[in-house]
């Protein structure tokens, strides 16, 4: 084994998706067409799609024959009792409440615990948890480390929460606060991990203050491996005990099962508390469904115990961090500036480096990741001042960074895909003076990027 450098990806194909290949033409026609919003593409007019790793990645062999053992019923189903078993053993958590993704079992939290007056600190929310802390009437803060800022800082747990901040902010709000969030990986910071130091830390903080802890636990293999892989200590380690261990300093977590979960939907939330576990159940049965099922068709089930089992596997691991890396390090030596160390599910571009002219409220990502795809095909998405610029007030100002996410779906693209998004990439950099930026032609206020309608600016 350790004879070969090449890691390979550990299976072989079994069934294949064909891709449309397009002409640029047939591209600008599509643009125009979605306002320059990827998101409004037809996926079939998408030749690489690296829009999101959410619930786009391949299901095993294993995965399927799942599928053929679910039971749908509606109380009680064993589907519903292999997929408790499956969370239970990485997440030891007392109370497991299905829900059918992660933005559901979020927004069940803080409509139970959220509200006005309220705070919510995390290293970075992600957009939906933003979102749902503040429809609640809670105030959302950010307290990542000040590398976790700075794209070109190189540090290993860039995800990490500046446990000085938290304190602080405990110190003045405690009794504000119903809930710390740690997201591992910290998807909206560059997919970078969290130390088991620093959730020592956090606990510790929390503890102090009597305030839980909840992991946003999306990408906790990848997390777990970054860990393995980078904290002193850790090397040799079984992922899941790493896993158990990140369960075991947190009171509670929110998962999206479209992530480290292997599957194409579900997602749940798992606490300790036994009162606010009834409170969110009952919450869960107005909309999401039974306590057993909760927004889920017992397949689902079944294929998120089994993905579960095969996210934690090693062989599987490597190749899902080393594949990601392999974009990063050919994007950097092709004169990319993208954040660094490259984290677990996606490669970020650093727009507003590589596009200096482009001003952060003429929006740089959405440039870049609109170029991209009128070049080669493949879509990815911005992350910057278009998701996170517009403040509740309704005014403007520039994130703290303008990247592009590459997202690597899950088992699903070859290295010849990615020699060709290098490649596509690599072309755009080579003009990247020509570039321009865009304004917003309409939009929402909440969440603007999924649907605004932008404009090229002349
Ligand atoms: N938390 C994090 C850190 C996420 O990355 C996501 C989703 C969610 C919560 C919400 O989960 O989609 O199942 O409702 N992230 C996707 C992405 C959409 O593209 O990064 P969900």
């Amino acid at each position: 084994m350790d004879r070969w450098h090449t890691i390979i990806e550990p299976f072989r194909i079994h069934a294949v998706e064909p891709i449309r290949l397009t002409t640029e033409a047939e591209r600008e026609r599509a643009l125009a067409d979605a306002g320059w919003n990827l998101f409004g593409l037809h996926a079939d007019d998408v030749l690489i799609d690296l829009l999101t790793d959410s619930g786009t990645g391949a299901m095993s062999r294993d995965q399927w024959a799942a599928i053929q053992h679910g039971d749908e019923s509606y109380a009680g189903s064993p589907s519903w009792y292999a997929f408790l078993a499956a969370v239970q053993e990485l997440f030891p958590f007392r109370h497991v409440i299905p829900t059918h993704q992660g933005r559901a079992a979020e927004r069940i939290l803080f409509s139970a615990i959220g509200g006005p007056g309220r705070v919510v600190p995390n290293n970075t929310h992600f957009d939906t948890t933003r979102a749902n802390v503040e429809a609640s009437g809670a105030e959302a803060v950010d307290l990542v480390i000040p590398e976790g800022l700075r794209p070109e800082a190189i540090h290993p747990f860039k995800g990490d929460m500046d446990v000085v901040a938290l304190e602080r902010l405990l110190a003045e709000r405690g009794p504000d606060v119903p809930v710390v969030m740690v997201t591992v990986t910290n998807n909206s910071g560059g997919g970078q991990p969290v130390s088991l130091a620093n959730l020592r830390a956090v606990r510790g903080v929390c503890d102090r203050f009597g305030t839980p802890l909840f992991l946003d636990a999306c990408r906790f293999a990848e997390n777990a491996w970054l860990i393995r892989e980078r904290e002193p200590g850790q090397a040799g380690r079984a992922v899941p005990d790493i896993v158990r261990e990140m369960a075991s300093l947190a009171d509670g977590m929110t998962m999206s099962a479209k992530k480290d979960g292997l599957a194409n939907i579900g997602g749940w939330l798992a606490l300790n508390d036994d009162a606010l576990a009834e409170r969110c159940r009952n919450l869960l049965i107005l909309t999401e469904g039974f306590p057993t099922y909760g927004g889920l068709a017992g397949r689902d089930l079944e294929a998120i115990a089994q993905g579960l089992r095969e996210v934690v596997g090693e062989d599987y691991l490597r190749y899902r961090i080393r594949s990601t890396g392999y974009l990063g390090e050919a994007l950097v030596a092709a004169g990319i500036p993208c954040v660094r160390p490259f984290g677990g599910h996606a490669v970020y571009l650093d727009a507003r480096a590589l596009l200096p002219h482009i001003p952060p409220l003429e929006y740089p990502g959405q440039s870049l990741a609109v170029e991209l795809y009128r070049a080669g095909g493949i879509r990815g998405c911005e992350i910057g001042t278009v998701m996170f610029g517009l403040r509740p007030d309704g005014s403007e100002r520039p994130a703290a960074m303008d990247l592009v996410r590459l997202a690597v779906p899950r088992r699903t693209y070859t290295q010849s895909h990615i020699d060709y998004v290098v490649e596509v990439a690599r072309d755009v950099a080579a003009r990247r003076t020509g570039l321009r930026g865009y304004r917003i032609a309409g939009g929402p206020t909440a969440l603007r990027h999924f649907t605004a309608r932008f404009e090229p600016l002349a």
